[in-house]
């Protein structure tokens, strides 16, 4: 069994690519425009880098990424498909904003997940125009066809995704409706944290109706780091096949929940990348490797990285707080019902 620091290894979510169709205003792939290699994970890389027997130990795999969406990797489909066939029980999980390709490609991704697995759709506006505020490039019925494309074959779960704002915090109900009626099984809205990382946004507004709960700050007095991915036994793959601690580890150099560079600086502390590299290590002799000894060994410090203060401080952040079930989900106002 792959394991770090004695915990068992179960989940993975991979970085298919860093291209988008998409310009959403406060993505790390929009922000740190020119910062990072354009590129997409390969299907012979992919079979290389999580091979049939690490594959089949694996509970779940999720396709999300940090700088791109999982539908723009060329070869994306044949990956789902490899994926399942190396793992027949696995989670499959794909998110994206759905106006990417036909509706054909989204029954085959479908039903190439199967039974065991969710894809999530991004959907926030119920007009074109209110949801092109944020999802800029978009086109809303796209992602309706091709979440009903997808939904129809009855195979895997369909959700949808709204990030609340002042501009759409009074179409949640409405897009709630549109997404059963289209055939998504499950409906999450939240409002974002981003403002607090990246400060006034222009025509962009934080929801007043729905306001984040739980905001607290974490100076150097974390309390320790209890790293969220390792206790859930879960790593991250990106679009150079490194494996990474987690997915806030993933777009290191335009990282927003770090401060400029730092993440980079942590990592070549660490002796670079190359000593990650699943095409050139093995699984379980990159866990026991000096990169992941020395993280743990700088949680127990005032050195631990800016990141693990951010997101996973036993003194909780305001970041933190939103991996939390109760403040992921918006907060009702008194006489809201059915979020
Ligand atoms: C970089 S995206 C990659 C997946 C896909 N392109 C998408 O947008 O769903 C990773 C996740 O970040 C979420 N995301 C994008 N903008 C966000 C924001 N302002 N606040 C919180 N989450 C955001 C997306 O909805 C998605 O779940
Ligand atoms: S669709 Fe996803 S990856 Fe693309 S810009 Fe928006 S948040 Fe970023
Ligand atoms: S930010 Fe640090 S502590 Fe948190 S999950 Fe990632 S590696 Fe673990």
């Amino acid at each position: 069994m792959l394991h770090w620091n004695n915990k068992p290894i179960s989940n993975i979510t991979v970085g298919l690519t860093t291209h988008c169709n998409a310009g959403c205003p406060q993505c790390a792939r929009t922000i740190g425009k020119g910062n990072y290699d354009l590129e997409s994970l390969s299907i012979e890389g992919f079979k290389r880098a999580v091979p049939p027997e690490v594959m089949s130990e694996l509970m779940y795999v999720g396709f999300c990424g940090s700088l791109g969406d999982p539908a723009m990797c060329p070869d994306a489909l044949e990956i789902v498909e490899y994926t399942r066939a190396a793992n027949p029980d696995c989670h499959i999980a794909f998110l994206t904003n759905g106006s990417i390709r036909d509706a054909g490609w989204w029954d085959a991704l479908a039903r190439a997940i199967g039974k065991k697995g969710h894809i999530t759709f991004a959907v926030d506006g119920a007009t074109q125009e209110s949801h092109e505020k944020y999802r800029i490039g978009t086109k809303l019925a796209k992602v309706w066809e091709n979440l009903s494309a997808a939904a129809d074959t009855g195979q895997c779960m369909i959700d949808v995704q709204m990030l609340v704002y002042k501009h759409n915090e009074d179409e949640v109900e409405a897009i709630e409706a549109q997404a059963k009626r289209y055939g998504a099984a499950h409906f999450i809205a939240f409002s974002t944290y981003r403002f607090d990382l990246l400060g006034d946004q222009g025509n962009l507004q934080p929801s007043t109706k729905y306001p984040l709960k739980h905001v607290t700050r974490v100076g150097d007095d974390h309390g320790g780091i209890s790293c969220l991915t390792m206790n859930g036994g879960r790593l991250a793959v990106d679009t150079k096949y490194h494996l990474l601690p987690c997915c806030w580890f993933v777009d290191y150099d335009v990282n927003l929940h770090s401060k400029a560079g730092s993440l980079r600086q942590l990592i070549d502390d660490l002796g670079g990348l190359e000593p990650l590299s699943l095409l050139t290590h093995a699984w379980q002799e990159i866990l026991d490797g000096e990169f992941y000894k020395k993280l743990v060994a700088m949680w127990d410090c005032q050195k631990a990285p800016g990141v693990c203060k951010a997101m996973c401080a036993k003194n909780r952040s305001h970041i933190a707080s939103m991996t939390a079930k109760d403040s992921w989900f918006v907060q009702k106002p008194s006489n809201a019902t059915g979020v």
